[in-house]
């Protein structure tokens, strides 16, 4: 998705821009661009195709300094990869970039040329700068023009404006698309992200939906969307900046990979008494009314959505809460029956996806006892605007894959129905066994990763494949569905997950030597029924890679037929530890394929637009 950096400073500000835009990388992009106003020279424009050094370069070619510059990273919607799409787009004397998507864009576009603007880009950002200039020829108020130009929108944007008759003063605006400001001292700074912009300060403020702002070296005046000054309190960004470099491995995918066990620990600390969970993590009103709950709707896009899935069980069987699973892309646009005493769960890794957040803001209509956010970044919209909240703490999450945001989520998840199943007195066996085994979770997770060199041979296998089916039942069969968009994310072969018992009724056909099956087998009560279904496999000359538990007798060993085994652990926490096995796998998979693992192509980190 598109990211936005804009500074106002004593120093020059071009390398903070690019090392910022640097940063948003991992959000997808396919186009670069800065305006600097460079000194004595007006507005200085460089933009390029492909990645932030072509920018470099193309920059190198034509230096831009200054005290004031914006710079964007863009994610084509409206327009193709090209140049001329490419931001900040100028209109006179004026420069906007532009995260989201103004749905109003194609009258507002006729209007501006009917009125004598002309258009050099197929975008709808460059409509922002002709409608803003539009109104500024008019009453030559910058913010007041600003302001009426931002009125006009429909839609989602954050967006940054310079002027070069203002050489010290950035605007901006968010609805819909994150923005933060940056304080450093007597400089700020704005960003779609804080990671952006760690070089230069962990202080940050975050915008609400319809603020907008005006900053200069000095000061930092923001306004809500009625025009009324606000206050927006400066934060201290919690992770450092060094979590945020690949260190000693290839990627960052392997890096979050083998971060689990650290991320696991740090959601669950503070989280777990003796032998029950510590409810008031949820805050008093969340803890008071946990017992009030008697449905749970859960909506998310993506792995966030598998974590969804794989909590269905769990509540459904430990709490005995009906829950009902969504991805948000689909709920938000249907006719939703909510039971009374609904609790409405929303998850997400970046707590900016767009279909996610519109579901939540849908719900809040829908008469919920309450919506809760799991979300990784504390201060992300989702966690804002969502009653109660219920935070992972796996640290950043760079490679578009998500790795360490899934399994912390689960934690987080199985944390929740171990507290639904205490308020509820339900087996009290159940709950310490819960309990203990996610108090030995980081020990098991750093037990499954030393199974890295067996995966690493394995994943040659699959370097002429095309095809791929992952197999699991019960929680595992979420399991197997992330473990295939995994394999399909970054290693580009088509991958399908099924619940092991459809196998007969289709996927069985596809079944020969040139498709790998791989199911997720452990000790648990499905175990001989996925057996069975296995066997079906073996029959038709399939090509079988078991995952399954050490504690399990396997039979002789067979050609056909690898069986990778991981140590004995409780039911409950099996499909986080059996993800790990997977992440591993796709991983290996794309190094053998050689694709770009931490950026595959087309895909994007944080989706957002819908
Ligand atoms: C994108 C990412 C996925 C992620 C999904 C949902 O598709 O590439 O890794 O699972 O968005 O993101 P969220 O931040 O809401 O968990």
């Amino acid at each position: 998705m598109c990211g936005i950096v804009g500074a106002v400073a004593q120093r020059n500000i071009t390398p903070i821009l690019i090392e910022g835009l640097r940063r948003l990388e991992y959000r997808g992009y396919d186009s670069a661009g800065v305006a600097v106003l460079a000194d004595g020279n007006g507005i200085k424009r460089v933009r390029a195709v492909g990645k932030v050094i072509e920018l470099e370069n193309a920059l190198a070619n034509s230096p831009a300094n200054g005290h004031l510059g914006i710079a964007h990273t863009r994610w084509a919607t409206h327009g193709k990869p090209a140049e001329h799409n490419a931001h900040p787009h100028i209109s006179g004397k004026l420069v906007v970039v532009h995260n989201g998507i103004i749905e109003n864009h194609a009258p507002l576009r006729k209007r501006l040329i009917d009125l004598g603007y002309q258009f050099t880009s197929e975008t709808d950002t460059e409509v922002v700068a002709h409608l803003i200039a539009h109104y500024f020829q008019q009453n030559h108020d910058l913010l007041e023009a600003f302001r009426t130009a931002l009125g006009e929108l429909h839609g989602a944007y954050a967006l940054a404006l310079i002027h070069e008759d203002q050489p010290q003063t950035l605007y901006c605006a968010r609805m819909g698309s994150p923005l933060v400001i940056g304080e450093g001292s007597e400089e700020h700074y704005i960003a779609s992200d804080p990671l952006a912009l760690l070089q230069v300060t962990d202080r940050f403020r975050y915008l609400e939906e319809g603020d907008h702002a005006r900053l200069s070296m000095t000061r930092c005046e923001i306004w809500d969307s009625r025009n009324n000054p606000v206050d927006r309190p400066v934060k201290r960004y919690e992770h450092a900046a060094h979590s945020l470099e690949k260190g000693e491995y290839r990627h960052y995918m392997l890096k979050e990979i083998f971060e689990q066990p650290q991320a696991i620990s740090d959601t669950l600390s503070g989280t777990l008494g003796d032998d029950h969970v510590l409810t008031a993590v949820l805050g008093p009103e969340a803890e008071t009314r946990l017992a009030d709950i008697a449905n749970i709707h859960i909506v998310a896009c993506g792995t966030s959505y598998h974590a969804g899935l794989v909590a269905r069980y769990w509540i459904e069987e430990q709490a005995g809460i009906p829950c009902c699973v969504e991805v948000a892309s689909e709920y938000r646009y249907r006719t939703v029956v909510v039971p009374a005493n609904t609790l409405l769960i929303t998850i997400s890794q970046s707590g900016e996806t767009a279909d996610t957040l519109a579901a939540l803001r849908f719900a809040k209509d829908q008469g919920y006892l309450a919506t809760l956010a799991i979300c990784n970044v504390a201060g992300s919209s989702l966690v804002r605007e969502a009653d109660w909240r219920l935070l992972t703490h796996a640290g950043p999450e760079i490679g578009v894959a998500s790795t360490k945001a899934f399994t912390t989520q689960l934690v987080a998840l199985l944390w929740l129905t171990t507290a639904l199943a205490q308020v509820r007195n339900r087996d009290s066996a159940v709950i310490q066994r819960n309990v203990q085994a996610l108090k030995t979770l980081p020990q098991v997770i750093q037990q499954s990763l030393e199974l890295a060199p067996r995966i690493t041979s394995l994943a040659e296998r699959f370097a002429n494949k095309h095809h791929a089916l992952f197999l699991g039942r019960g929680t595992h069969y979420p399991i197997a569905m992330e473990g295939a968009l995994k394999l399909k994310e970054i290693s580009y072969i088509h991958a399908e997950a099924y619940a092991a018992g459809e196998l007969k009724h289709g996927p069985l056909a596809l079944v020969d030597e040139d498709m790998p099956v791989v199911s997720v087998a452990p000790s648990d009560s499905l175990l001989e029924k996925l057996k069975s279904n296995l066997e079906e496999v073996r029959a038709r000359g399939g090509q079988l890679i078991t995952f399954a538990c050490e504690t399990i007798e396997q039979g002789e060993p067979d050609a056909n037929h690898e069986v990778i085994t991981l140590p004995w652990v409780e039911d409950c926490i099996s499909p986080i530890v059996y993800t790990i096995p997977l992440q591993l796998l796709s991983y290996h998979v794309a190094l053998v394929k050689g694709t770009d693992v931490d950026k595959p192509r087309n895909l994007a980190k944080s989706v957002t637009v819908e």
